[in-house]
C-alpha cells in the first residue's frame, strides 16, 4: 500500500500533538514563495527544480496559475473519485514545492519542522533526505528535523497529493482545495525548554484556580502578574492546582484576559488565561453556574480569493461583524480553524464548539458503498489521531466550551473510542457528535435541521427522531440540547427564525444552535470575456458537483451581510422588549445592562418628531426590568400615523422594537371626477402613462424568481402549473370619462385553472386609483409564490417610501423590519444573491416616490393590511433563468411590484418549508392603489 493510500494518521515519526502557543524560542517562518511543479499523477519522479514555477505558500495551487494547475471542485456529500477505501484514483494532481532556507545561527537543542495545515497527504524531504509523511488536512503535524539540517543552506522538498487514504475522512461540505494552505515553520527548540503546557483556568464563587499541566525542563515558573501570581516547580512532581483568589470570569460578552507566562530557563510560552468553568448539571450546559444559549452560526474557513489560507485582518472584521450581529458562538464547522482564530475568539468573546477534522458523509450517498470507516477498526487509529491533535493543539483556549468529533460520519466504535480519549484527557469540557443520536458517548444531544414540533418533543419527551429504544430516550432527557445546524441560509432566507428563537425559549433543555452558516463560499473568478465573478459548484467545469448549495451564507462572497443576518440580530437580540413600551428583558449570559443606551423615537408618519435617552436601571443578566416613558413620547397630539420606538444599543443596536401609538381613520378612496392624468388603451384598457410619467400596466403576477428554498419546494408544482408562463386575456374594457374597468382572465397554457381579475380605475382627489380584484378558480392545489401587480416604467434612479424597511422581509422573516421612511436608490433596494432569486420584498408599503416624479399610494384594508413592493430591472422569469448576477440581461426597464401578498421563505433547502401560517393559499384578493404624478 502507498503511503498515501494506506490507513496510518501519518508516519510514525511524526512528533506528539502539543498546543499551539506562543513562545520566545526562535523560528523561521517558511511562508513566501517556493518552487512548483504540478504532476498529474502521486508517483513522479523527484526532479531537479530549477525550471520549476513560482508560487506562493501558503495557498492552494488551484486558485493560483488561471487554471494552470487545475481548477477547485465543489461537492457536497459525494467524493469526487470512485469510492474505493483507501485507495484513490491514479489521477491524483500532486504539487511539488521546493524551496531553500538558511539556518539561522540558533543556540538550540533541537530543531523542529511544523506544517499547520496541507490538504491532503504529503511527504516531506529535507536535504534530500526524507523526513516523513503528514495526514489531516487542518491539523498540525511536527517533525524533529535536527539531524537533517545543516549549518548554512538547506533545501525542502514537499510533495502533496490531492487526494489520499485521508480524503475519506475529509468529506466536508466545502470546495475541494489542495496545497499547503497553512504556514511552515523551523522552530528552534532550547535546552532548557517548555515542551507542553496548559493552563486550565476555572471559575468558582469569584475565585480563580489554576490547573496546569506542564512537561519541559524543570525549573519552570508560572506567573500572571496582574494577580501577583508566580510560582516556581522545580520538577514535574512539584506541578499542582492552586487557587488565585479573586478574579474576573471569562465569557462570550466580557472576555477578561489576563496574560500568562511559563517559562524555562530557555524559553517563555505567552497564555493568556480566561477564567471559566464548563459544567453540565442534568439537562444543563452551564458556564461559570448558568445556562447559556447559544446565538451560533456555523464557521467554514472561506476567502474570495484566498480559500481556506488565513488572513488576519479578514478574520478579524468577520468576528467583528458576528459581534456586530449578536452572535455569541461559532461551531468551527468541521474541522479545526487556523489556531490564530481561536486566539481572537479568546479576545473578542466567542463560545466556541471546535469540531474535528472528520466527516465521511460520502459513504453514505449511494446504496452500494460499504464499508463506512467509523466502525472499521482499520480506521481507528487514524479517527483518534485526528481527536488527540484537535484537542492538543487548542486546549488552552477559554472561548473553547465544548469539543465537537466531527460531522456526518456513520455511527460507530471510532467515535466512540474517539470520547473516550478526550473524556479522559479533558474532562472540563463536554463531548459533542450529532450522529450519536442515542448520546451513547457523548454529552450533549444534539441534531441539525430538526423541525419546530420536532425540538418541542426533545424540550418535552426528551426523543425527536425514530429508532431509538426507550432506555435512550431516557438518556437524552438527561442531556443538554444544541441545535448543531439550522436556519440553512442560502440565497434569500431562511425563513422561521423567530419561531426557532421561541421554542428555544420555551424548553429549559434545549441550549439554542447554530445557523448553516456564516459565508458564502464563493470564489471570485472570471468569465472568458473578463467579467468578474462569484463562482460556484459547476463553474470550474468540474465533472461532478453540487451547484450553489456551497453558496448558503448569511455574508455574501463579496462580504455583504445578506438580510438574513440582520433578521438573526434581530432575532437573538439580547435585550427584549414587552408588549407594552416600559418593559424589557435582558438574555444576556454573564453582563448586566448597564453598558446599554435605550433610547426612545416617535414618528408620525415615518418623520422623526421627536426623541430621547431614557434612564433605565441596570438589570442583571438573565432578568427583567422596567423603565418609565416621558410624556412626549406617547404623545398623540399629532395627526397621522404614529409610532414609537424603542432601541437598546451597546456598541450596535442590541435590541428594538416599535409600538404602534396611533393609526388614522381608514380613507377609502373616494370617486371624484376624471382620471387624475391617467390615458389608457382604448384597446386593452392598460395604463399608459399618468401625466408625463410613462407607466405601463397593470398585469397580475402570480410568479417569483424561485429562491433557493423554492427550488428544494415549492417551484416544481409552479412550474407544472405554469406559475411562471401565465396567460392573460382581457375580456372586456369599459372605458369611461371617470372609470375604467378591465376585466382579464389569467391562466397558463394546458389549465382551464384561472384567476378572474378586475382592474378598476377611478379618478381620487389625489390623482388615479386602481381597484384590483383577483379571484382564483376551483381546482387551484399549490401555493402562489406571490399575488400582485406589476408594471413597467423607463428608467428610475432612487425611491423614497413609507413602509417597512429598510431591507426586504417576508411573513416568516420580518422581525428586523420596521415602519419608518426611507430614501434607496434603485439599485441598492435588492440583493445579489449568488443565483439570482427573488429579492427586495417590502410588505405594508404606504406610499412610495419614484425619483420624485410618481407616488404610488396604498390603501390599507379592513383588517388593516396593505400591499407591499419592490422594484427590479428584470422580470422574474428573467431573474429565475440566470445562474449568475453577470448572466441578467442589460435592462433600460424597472419593473414595479405591488403584491397584495408573498409566500413565506422557509428552509427547504435543508430543513423545513414555509410553515402554513406563512405560506400562501390561492384565494380572493382586494387591494387598492392610487397614483399620482409629481412631476
Ligand atoms: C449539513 C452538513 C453541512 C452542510 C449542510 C447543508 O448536513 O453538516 O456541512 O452540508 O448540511 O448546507
Amino acid at each position: 500500500m502507498t503511503y498515501y493510500e494506506d490507513f496510518s494518521p501519518g508516519s510514525a515519526n511524526r512528533l506528539a500533538p502539543r498546543s499551539w502557543v506562543r513562545s520566545t524560542a526562535p523560528t523561521l517562518s517558511l511562508d513566501g514563495d517556493w518552487k512548483f511543479k504540478l504532476w498529474p499523477h502521486a508517483d513522479a519522479p523527484l526532479e531537479d527544480p530549477a525550471d520549476w514555477d513560482t508560487l506562493p505558500v501558503p495557498s492552494h495551487w488551484v486558485l493560483h496559475g488561471d487554471g494552470k494547475y487545475g481548477r477547485p471542485i465543489y461537492t457536497n456529500v459525494k467524493y469526487p473519485f470512485p469510492v474505493d477505501p483507501p485507495y484513490v484514483p491514479d489521477e491524483n494532481p500532486t504539487g511539488d514545492h521546493f524551496r531553500t532556507f538558511t539556518l539561522p545561527e540558533w543556540d538550540v537543542d533541537r530543531i523542529v519542522l511544523r506544517f499547520d495545515g496541507v490538504e491532503s497527504t504529503y511527504k516531506v524531504w529535507v536535504n534530500g533526505a526524507e523526513v516523513g509523511v503528514g495526514k489531516g488536512s487542518r491539523l498540525p503535524t511536527e517533525f524533529d528535523v535536527t539531524d537533517l539540517v545543516v549549518p548554512g543552506e538547506n533545501s525542502i522538498l514537499v510533495r502533496v497529493h490531492q487526494w489520499s487514504s485521508a480524503t475519506y475522512l475529509e468529506d466536508q461540505d466545502q470546495w475541494w482545495l489542495p496545497g499547503i494552505f497553512r504556514d511552515v515553520t523551523l522552530i528552534g527548540r532550547p535546552s532548557a525548554r517548555v515542551d507542553d503546557v496548559w493552563v486550565r483556568a476555572d471559575f468558582v464563587d469569584g475565585q480563580g484556580f489554576l490547573t496546569p499541566e506542564v512537561t519541559g525542563s524543570f525549573p519552570i515558573t508560572l506567573a500572571v502578574p496582574e494577580l501577583d501570581v508566580s510560582v516556581t516547580w522545580q520538577s514535574a512532581a512539584d506541578v499542582a492546582a492552586f487557587e488565585v483568589g479573586t478574579v474576573e470570569p471569562w465569557s462570550a460578552e466580557s472576555p477578561r484576559l489576563y496574560d500568562c507566562t511559563v517559562a524555562a530557563a530557555g524559553e517563555t510560552v505567552h497564555l493568556r488565561l480566561g477564567f471559566r468553568t464548563v459544567r453540565i448539571d442534568g439537562d444543563q450546559f452551564l458556564v461559570n453556574g448558568r445556562k447559556v444559549m447559544f446565538y451560533g452560526v456555523n464557521r467554514h474557513e472561506t476567502h474570495p480569493v484566498l480559500g481556506r489560507v488565513f488572513d488576519s485582518d479578514y478574520v478579524r472584521e468577520n468576528l467583528l461583524l458576528m459581534k456586530r450581529h449578536n452572535i455569541n458562538a461559532i461551531r468551527t464547522s468541521h474541522y479545526p480553524p487556523d489556531p490564530r482564530v481561536l486566539e481572537l475568539c479568546d479576545e473578542l468573546g466567542l463560545w466556541v464548539m471546535l469540531e474535528c477534522d472528520l466527516e465521511t458523509h460520502g459513504f453514505e450517498h449511494d446504496e452500494s458503498i460499504v464499508d463506512n470507516p467509523s466502525d472499521d477498526p482499520r480506521w481507528a487509529e487514524q479517527f483518534l489521531d485526528r481527536m488527540r491533535r484537535t484537542v492538543e493543539r487548542d486546549k488552552n483556549h477559554p472561548s473553547i466550551v465544548i469539543w465537537s468529533l466531527g460531522n456526518e460520519c456513520a455511527n460507530g466504535r471510532n467515535l466512540a473510542a474517539m470520547a473516550q480519549w478526550t473524556h479522559e484527557r479533558d474532562s472540563s469540557r463536554p463531548v459533542h457528535f450529532e450522529r450519536d443520536l442515542a448520546s451513547a458517548y457523548t454529552d450533549m444531544h444534539s441534531r441539525m435541521y430538526a423541525t419546530l414540533e420536532e425540538l418541542a418533543q426533545i424540550g418535552t419527551t426528551g426523543c425527536g427522531h425514530g429508532g431509538i429504544r426507550p432506555e435512550e430516550i431516557v438518556r437524552q432527557q438527561n442531556r443538554p440540547f444544541v441545535h448543531c445546524e439550522f436556519g440553512h441560509a442560502m440565497g434569500n432566507g431562511a425563513g422561521s427564525l423567530a419561531d426557532y428563537q421561541a421554542v428555544y425559549e420555551r424548553y429549559p433543555r434545549l441550549h439554542g444552535g447554530f445557523i448553516w452558516e456564516w459565508r458564502d463560499h464563493g470564489i471570485l473568478t472570471k468569465t472568458a470575456d473578463g467579467t468578474p465573478f462569484y463562482a460556484y459548484g459547476g463553474d470550474f467545469g468540474e465533472v461532478v458537483h453540487d451547484g450553489n448549495f456551497v453558496m448558503d451564507g448569511m455574508v455574501l462572497s463579496d462580504g455583504t451581510p445578506s438580510p438574513s443576518l440582520v433578521e438573526y440580530a434581530a432575532v437573538i437580540a439580547p435585550i427584549v422588549f414587552g408588549d407594552e413600551p416600559g418593559t424589557f428583558r435582558s438574555r444576556y449570559h454573564s453582563i448586566d445592562t448597564s453598558a446599554v443606551e435605550f433610547i426612545w423615537t416617535r414618528t408620525v408618519d415615518g418623520r422623526e418628531v421627536e426623541s430621547g435617552v431614557l434612564e433605565v436601571l441596570p438589570v442583571p443578566p438573565g432578568e427583567s426590568g422596567a423603565f418609565e416613558l416621558p410624556e412626549q413620547a406617547l404623545d398623540l397630539a399629532v395627526e397621522g400615523e404614529t409610532w414609537l420606538t424603542l432601541e437598546a444599543v451597546s456598541g450596535h443596536l442590541v435590541g428594538s422594537r416599535q409600538y404602534r401609538l396611533s393609526t388614522p381613520r381608514r380613507v377609502s378612496a373616494v370617486p371624484t371626477k376624471g382620471l387624475g392624468g391617467a390615458v389608457f388603451d382604448p384597446r386593452t384598457g392598460s395604463l399608459l402613462r399618468i401625466g408625463s410619467v410613462e407607466i405601463a400596466g397593470p398585469r397580475l403576477e402570480l410568479w417569483r424568481a424561485p429562491t433557493d428554498n423554492d427550488a428544494r419546494a415549492g417551484e416544481w408544482l409552479w412550474r407544472e402549473r405554469g406559475l411562471d408562463r401565465l396567460e392573460h386575456r382581457v375580456r372586456d374594457v369599459r372605458i369611461g370619462d371617470d372609470e375604467v374597468i378591465v376585466d382579464v382572465r389569467v391562466a397558463a397554457a394546458t389549465a382551464a385553472r384561472c384567476v378572474d381579475v378586475t382592474y378598476h380605475w377611478f379618478g381620487v382627489a389625489d390623482g388615479v386609483a386602481l381597484r384590483v380584484d383577483a379571484v382564483p378558480s376551483q381546482g387551484w392545489d399549490c401555493t402562489w409564490p406571490r399575488i400582485g401587480v406589476r408594471f413597467e416604467l423607463p428608467s428610475v434612479d432612487e425611491v423614497q417610501w413609507f413602509g417597512t424597511g429598510p431591507l426586504e422581509s417576508y411573513s416568516d422573516s420580518a422581525t428586523a423590519a420596521r415602519v419608518g421612511r426611507w430614501t434607496v436608490p434603485v439599485d441598492d433596494l435588492n440583493v445579489v444573491y449568488a443565483k439570482p432569486q427573488e429579492t427586495g420584498h417590502r410588505p405594508a408599503l404606504r406610499e412610495l416616490i419614484l425619483d420624485n416624479r410618481l407616488r404610488v399610494g396604498t390603501v390599507r384594508d379592513i383588517g388593516g393590511h396593505r400591499p407591499g413592493f419592490s422594484l427590479s430591472r428584470h422580470t422574474p422569469q428573467q431573474v429565475a433563468a440566470a445562474a449568475h448576477p453577470h448572466e441578467l440581461p442589460p435592462s433600460d426597464r424597472v419593473y414595479l411590484f405591488l403584491d397584495n401578498a408573498q409566500h413565506g421563505l422557509g428552509s427547504a433547502a435543508c430543513g423545513p418549508d414555509v410553515l402554513p401560517q406563512h405560506a400562501l393559499w390561492p384565494a380572493a384578493h382586494s387591494f387598492t392603489l392610487t397614483f399620482r404624478n409629481l412631476a
